[in-house]
C-alpha cells in the first residue's frame, strides 16, 4: 500500500484528476472497461410463410419479416459481419394456426423449414437458435395451450414444448430458446432432446422474462393474435428476487445459458444474475427498445448511432456476455470497421 504522504498528496484534488484519463479518444479507448465484440451479438430474425417479398414492420423501421430467400441472405450477411448467432422466429400462415400450435411441431412448419434453410446456408459458421414457444403458432396467441377455462395450462404445454424441441433440433437448431415461462420447461426440453439423441443441442433459457409493454412491436412482427396479456406466466416488473428463484430452477433443470429480457429496463436484474452464475448470460434488447431509439432518432431527438452503442455498452457493462439485438449485423459491421 502507498504510504500516507503519497495518499495525502495524490489521493485527492488537485493531485488526483480523473479527467486525465479522458483527455482524448486514444486515451478513452485504451482505458475503456467494456468493449463490444461482434461474436457476442445475436440477430433475432422473423420469417413468414408464403411471402414473396420481405414485409417491412411499421413499428420497427429497418426490420422485416423475411421470405425464405431473404432470411438466408440475412444469415449470410450476419456471418460476414462476424455476428455470433441468429435467433429465428417463424410466422405461419394464418389458416394453419390452431389451438395447440401445430405449425410449431410440424416438420414442414415454417420455423423448421427456416432452420433447415439457414443451416444449409451457414453450416456451423453461425450459431443457429430457435425461439421455442407456442405463441407464434397458436390462433389465440398465448405461449401455451389453454384449459377449459381459457387459462394457460402449464403441464399440458410442457408436452408441446418437448415436441417442439425435438422438431427444432431435428431441423438443425444448435440452440433452442424456451421463452414461454412455463414452470419446468427447461427440464422437459432437456429430457426430450436427450431422449431423441440431441445431447449436443443447447438450451438458452429465457430465465427472467418480464411481462413487458415493450414487446408491443414484436406482436406485429409475428402477426400475433393475442387478446389480453401474459401476466400469469411472465414475471411482474416489480419483482427482482423472483428472478433469482427462476435462475436457480433453470440451472437445476439443465439450462446451458440464461437470459434476461427485456434488457435496458432490467439492468439491475441482469447485474444480479451475472454476479450469481457460472454459465453465459444473455440479454435481449427487445422490439420496443429498438423502436424507442429508432423513433426518437427519426424525429431528430437523439443521435441514432451513439444511442445504439450506448444502450449495447450499458447492457454489456451490466453483465451480459451475449446480447440479442435487431441491430446485430449493423453494429458488428461498425465494430469491424473501427477495429
Ligand atoms: C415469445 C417471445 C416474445 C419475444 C420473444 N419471444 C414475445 C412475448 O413474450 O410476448 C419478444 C421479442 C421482442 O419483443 O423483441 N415467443
Amino acid at each position: 500500500r502507498p504510504d500516507g504522504r503519497y495518499e495525502a498528496r495524490y489521493g485527492q484534488f488537485p493531485g488526483a484528476r480523473p479527467r486525465r484519463l479522458r483527455v482524448n479518444p486514444a486515451m478513452r479507448r485504451m482505458v475503456a472497461e467494456t468493449r463490444l465484440h461482434p461474436a457476442e451479438l445475436i440477430l433475432p430474425a422473423f420469417v413468414r410463410e408464403g411471402l414473396t417479398e420481405p414485409a417491412p414492420l411499421a413499428a420497427m423501421p429497418g426490420v422485416v419479416q423475411h421470405t425464405r430467400d431473404t432470411l438466408r441472405r440475412a444469415a449470410a450477411e450476419a456471418v460476414e459481419a462476424g455476428v455470433g448467432g441468429i435467433m429465428l422466429f417463424g410466422v405461419p400462415e394464418e389458416s394453419k394456426k390452431d389451438a395447440v400450435g401445430t405449425p410449431g411441431t410440424d416438420p414442414d412448419g415454417i420455423l423448421q423449414v427456416a432452420l433447415r434453410d439457414v443451416r444449409a446456408e451457414v453450416g456451423d459458421d453461425l450459431v443457429v437458435m430457435s425461439d421455442l414457444c407456442l405463441d407464434e403458432h397458436t390462433d389465440h396467441g398465448h405461449c401455451g395451450v389453454l384449459d377449459a377455462a381459457g387459462r394457460v395450462d402449464n403441464d399440458a404445454t410442457l408436452e408441446r414444448y418437448a415436441e417442439m424441441a425435438r422438431a427444432q433440433a431435428d431441423a438443425g437448431a444448435h440452440v433452442v430458446g424456451p421463452s414461454g415461462m412455463m414452470d419446468g420447461q427447461v427440464r422437459v426440453i432437456r429430457e426430450a432432446l436427450d431422449g431423441a439423441g440431441h445431447q449436443d443441442v443447447s438450451i438458452l433459457a429465457y430465465t427472467a422474462k418480464y411481462a413487458s409493454a415493450f414487446y408491443g412491436p414484436f406482436r406485429e412482427a409475428v402477426g400475433s393474435s393475442l387478446q389480453g396479456d401474459r401476466k400469469t406466466y411472465q414475471q411482474d416488473p416489480a419483482n427482482a428476487r423472483e428472478s433469482l428463484r427462476e435462475l436457480a430452477l433453470d440451472l437445476a433443470e439443465g439450462a446451458d445459458m440464461v437470459m434476461v429480457k427485456p434488457a435496458l429496463p432490467y439492468l439491475d436484474i441482469l447485474a444480479r444474475i451475472a454476479a450469481e452464475v457460472d454459465v453465459p448470460v444473455a440479454a435481449y434488447q427487445i422490439s420496443g427498445e429498438y423502436a424507442m431509439v429508432e423513433a426518437a432518432a427519426a424525429n431528430g431527438w437523439i443521435e441514432r448511432d451513439r444511442a445504439i452503442m450506448e444502450t449495447l455498452t450499458s447492457i454489456r457493462r451490466a453483465g451480459a456476455g451475449l446480447i440479442l439485438t435487431y441491430w446485430a449485423t449493423e453494429v458488428a459491421r461498425r465494430l469491424g470497421r473501427e477495429g
